[in-house]
């Protein structure tokens, strides 16, 4: 991106900021506030235990429905972790847990070896560092590329107290790497509204990315993906591997198989199978319950 585009996108933004704080109050998700709060000043997580994610024992019941049972899950830092299983199996509830929406029963869950996540709110827990890609793409409609991806660094708060905020040359510079990573440098300017589907969900990736987040958990990415945008995503969870941690849910099989080291199969709100997918696409306690025969 020239430092014209960014000054020309950084004046327009002036612009779009009330109306954009207006909209950041009404946004579908009740995570999107928390999701997208400013992870600038977020510390390291202690993995020397060689663990950025780590869930023991997690029950959660609504109205006596066990969701969760007796969950316990844990992520290597770098890692892509892919997790399947079939509808109601606790896959959505475990990332509401995770990321503060959700209070579990009982259990343990850590984020890195020190940070008791139960212990924090939403919004903290954004902060620490885990960023939530719901399924459905939320990006502003009425806003550019580049203001979306801008706004990603404030918070509702910030966007309000920030008037004469600009980006600094390191924000611009990793803006220019995210636009290059998920596509999207040719269309800078480009109202986020008339973007396709896989583009929308690539831009909201990319300000998930735009907070630096140590881990990100992505909700069924793909769902509603052609087959070429699909297979672009795929590239694209590859190329963020090492860098970041990454929770997969999907259905796609042949996404999970393009992308998955080690996939782990929830059911009935635990654990009910974990290695390569070969292993458990031949475990039979996978295939009766959701892969059916
Ligand atoms: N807030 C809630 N109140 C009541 N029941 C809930 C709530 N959240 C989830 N559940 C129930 O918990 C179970 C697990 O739901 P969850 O959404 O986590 O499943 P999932 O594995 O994500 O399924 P899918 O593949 O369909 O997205 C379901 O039976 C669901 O109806
Ligand atoms: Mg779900």
């Amino acid at each position: 991106m020239t430092p014209e585009l960014m000054e020309q996108g950084a004046k327009r933004i002036e612009a779009h900021r009330a109306m954009a704080a207006t909209l950041g109050s009404q946004t579908e998700s009740g995570g999107r506030t928390a999701g997208f709060s400013r992870l600038l000043a977020a510390g390291e997580v202690d993995v020397t235990h060689g663990r950025i994610l780590y869930l023991e024992d997690v029950h959660v019941s609504f109205d006596g429905f066990k969701a969760i049972n007796g969950l316990s899950l844990d992520i290597a830092p770098g890692e892509l972790r892919c997790i399947i299983g079939p509808n109601g199996a606790g896959k959505t509830t475990m990332m509401d847990i995770i990321t503060g929406k959700t209070r579990p029963d009982s259990g343990t869950a850590f984020f890195g070896s020190t940070i008791d996540l139960l212990r924090y709110t939403e919004a903290e827990i954004a902060q620490l560092g885990i960023g939530r890609k719901f399924q459905k793409p939320t990006v502003f409609e009425q806003l550019s590329v580049f203001e979306n991806l801008e706004l990603a660094l404030y918070t509702d708060k910030g966007v309000k107290s920030s008037m004469f905020f600009r980006l600094d040359s390191a924000q611009a510079d990793r803006m220019a790497e995210i636009l290059r990573t998920i596509h999207l440098s040719d269309s800078v300017t480009r109202q986020a509204g008339t973007l396709s589907h896989g583009q929308k969900q690539w831009l909201e990736i990319g300000m998930l990315l735009m907070q630096d987040p140590k881990l990100l958990l992505l909700d069924e990415p793909v769902a509603g993906m052609t087959d070429e945008e699909t297979e672009r995503t795929a590239e694209l969870f590859l190329s963020l591997k090492g860098k970041h941690s990454l929770m997969v849910v999907e259905h796609d099989m042949g996404f999970i198989r393009t992308i998955s080291d080690i996939v782990t199969v929830l059911c009935d709100g635990s654990v009910l199978a974990q290695g390569t997918l070969d292993q458990v696409q031949a475990d039979e306690r996978v295939i009766e319950v959701y892969l059916g025969r």
